[in-house]
């Protein structure tokens, strides 16, 4: 697969894979053995990337997701960029599927976190390491000299900000610089384009969260997909409800239209029109299915050209599109 530098030199595949649906909010946590086989052939067909953080897991098994990336990976570990977060947890009183988030930003829990997802991911450093969530009490600038202080000490080599806003990464970068910021990013959420000119200018990378709004762009869900009310987010999703599925009806259909203009799917057109945005930018698409992962890896052969980049973001800005799943809350 062909790979893209974030921030300075922290090089990785162009489609990195988002590990969390293996363990966390969408259903209950799939066979380790399914996974770990999975994580070893994306390792065979070119992915060096791979996301996970502290809190992804279930109830009952909450660090679930770096478990089994640790075991999966050990035997490749240094052929891959880990890159997992800290600096939340859910609030487990909530009913809510999905449960809001308690930010946690001071350098003792980032210390304290690291060593434990260390352990778990089965590894001396990790190649990236997320604040998953800004901590609101915590001034970015302590966060910021934790994170300079894991990097002097070799336990981490770079490090990113989780759903960041300007101001927080240009206080941020100032104190340690920052290699990659993971905001949401999709067809349906555009929102952080905002970001694009701060992010040239400090040479900071933009690691696409959701960019396939949490499948729905794939277009191969409809109002017969049924999620568990209790283990998958998209439950509770407004892309996924019978309502969403007519309004989002033009914009599938012009994907679809599109992909077979390209000999490409959906999915692919999803992933392909933005890594034609900037050289800079690298999705993280989830999944637990080997076709799929193959299918998201082969988007970095699809090339679009700038007029046609153009007329995508011309045809978003004016097909109807329902709301699309934003996070959970930040208490
Ligand atoms: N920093 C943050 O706060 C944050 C928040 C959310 C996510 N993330 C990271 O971003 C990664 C990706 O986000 P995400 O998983 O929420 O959303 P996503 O990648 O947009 O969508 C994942 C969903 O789409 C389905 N899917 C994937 N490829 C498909 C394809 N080619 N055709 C049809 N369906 C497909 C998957 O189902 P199957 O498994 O059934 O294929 C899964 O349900 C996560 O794994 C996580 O690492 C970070």
């Amino acid at each position: 697969m062909k790979t893209r530098i974030l921030g300075k030199d922290l090089e990785v595949s162009a489609i990195g894979l988002g590990c969390m649906g293996m363990s966390h909010a969408y259903g209950p946590a799939a066979d380790k053995k399914e996974m770990t086989d999975l994580l070893l052939k994306a390792v065979e067909e070119g992915y060096t990337f791979f996301d996970t953080a502290e809190v992804y897991g279930t109830a009952e098994n909450p660090h679930d997701n770096e478990e089994l990336l640790g075991e999966a990976l050990k035997s490749c570990r240094n052929r891959v960029v880990l890159a997992s977060k800290c600096g939340i947890r859910f609030d487990e009183e909530s009913k809510e599927v999905n449960k809001p988030l308690i930010p946690d930003g001071r350098p003792e829990t980032i210390r304290t976190s690291l060593e434990g997802s260390l352990k778990r991911l089965q590894t001396d450093h990790l190649d990236l390491y997320y604040i998953h969530r800004i901590d609101r009490k915590v001034p970015i600038e302590e966060t910021a000299g934790a994170m300079k202080e894991l990097i002097e000490a070799g336990k981490i080599t770079h490090w990113g900000i989780s759903e960041a806003d300007e101001d927080t990464l240009r206080r941020a970068h100032a104190v340690c610089p920052v290699t990659a910021v993971q905001n949401r990013y999709s067809m349906m959420y555009r929102d952080y384009e905002k970001l694009f000119p701060v992010l040239e200018e400090l040479n900071i990378g933009f690691v696409a969260f959701s960019p396939l709004a949490n499948g729905l762009l794939s277009a191969k869900y409809n109002k017969n997909s049924k999620f568990d009310a209790q283990t998958d987010y998209r439950s509770a999703m407004p892309q996924f409800t019978a309502r969403a599925f007519d309004k989002n009806e033009k914009l599938i259909r012009y994907l679809e239209e599109m992909a077979d203009k390209k000999n490409a799917t959906p999915a692919q057109i999803s992933l392909a029109w933005m890594l034609a945005k900037k050289p800079w930018i690298v999705p993280i698409p989830g999944t637990r299915k080997y076709d799929r992962l193959i299918e998201n890896g082969r988007s970095a052969d699809v090339e679009l050209t700038k007029e046609e980049v153009k007329e995508i973001d011309r045809m978003l800005d004016i097909l109807p599109m329902s709301g699309v799943f934003g996070g959970s809350k930040v208490e």
